[in-house]
């Protein structure tokens, strides 16, 4: 009995995606500020429809991404017809698309376009103000889900400088998890912070 509780995950795109699974309810709100070739997109949409209730927003600011994320969804049949929007916009202006209090989970897969020009990539500055402002869109026990890429020059500066920052958030108000395979040069990091109920 006890071996099936017993997970192991391969990646941390299954490790992240096994948590988000957990946390989406049809019916919520869900922003994915990095869209990419639109993979994590899809697989929260399948979360989340069909559900009239239900609202998806997936940034980025590469008109190629906007445009793989929306083929890839039209493909399987989820774009028309569901609360689902794909813009091209820095997730530094995530507060134009949400509201206080509104979403149930926000993630965050840093770095550059797979297949696509590196030097475009996500920052800093940027990647810490979208998450200032995410920290208000969240409702309680909302979860904001982060993978930083520290292969790559300005993923390493990502996560040196974001990590210890989100580490100081507020315990009574978050709580905060980190995931690392070991012994996997450069591994990717992924960090989890769900806003605790109001007591
Ligand atoms: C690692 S990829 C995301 C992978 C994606 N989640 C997927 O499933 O395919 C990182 C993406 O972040 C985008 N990006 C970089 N800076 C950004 C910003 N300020 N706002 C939104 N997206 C940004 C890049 O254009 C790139 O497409």
């Amino acid at each position: 009995m006890f071996g099936a509780y017993i997970l192991l995950f391969q990646s941390h795109t299954e490790f992240t995606h096994f948590l988000w699974k957990q946390q989406i309810q049809p019916g919520k709100t869900v922003l994915d500020a990095t869209a990419g070739r639109g993979l994590d997109t899809l697989f929260l949409a399948k979360l989340l429809f069909p559900n009239s209730s239900s609202r998806l927003i997936a940034l980025d600011i590469q008109k190629d991404a906007i445009e793989a994320t929306q083929s890839r969804l039209k493909t399987e049949g989820l774009l028309d017809g569901n609360n689902i929007e794909i813009i091209q916009q820095s997730h530094s202006d995530l507060r134009l698309f949400l509201k206080p209090n509104e979403a149930s989970l926000i993630t965050y897969n840093l770095g550059y376009l797979p297949g696509g020009n590196k030097s475009i990539t996500t920052l800093l500055d940027s990647t810490k103000s979208s998450l200032i402002s995410a920290k208000e869109c969240l409702e309680e026990s909302g979860m904001i889900s982060i993978t930083f890429y520290p292969g790559h020059p300005a993923g390493f500066i990502e996560k040196d400088m974001l990590i210890p920052w989100i580490f100081e958030w507020d315990p009574k108000a978050w709580a905060i998890s980190r995931h690392s395979f070991a012994l996997r040069e450069s591994s990717p990091s992924v960090v989890i912070a769900q806003r605790k109920c109001e007591q």
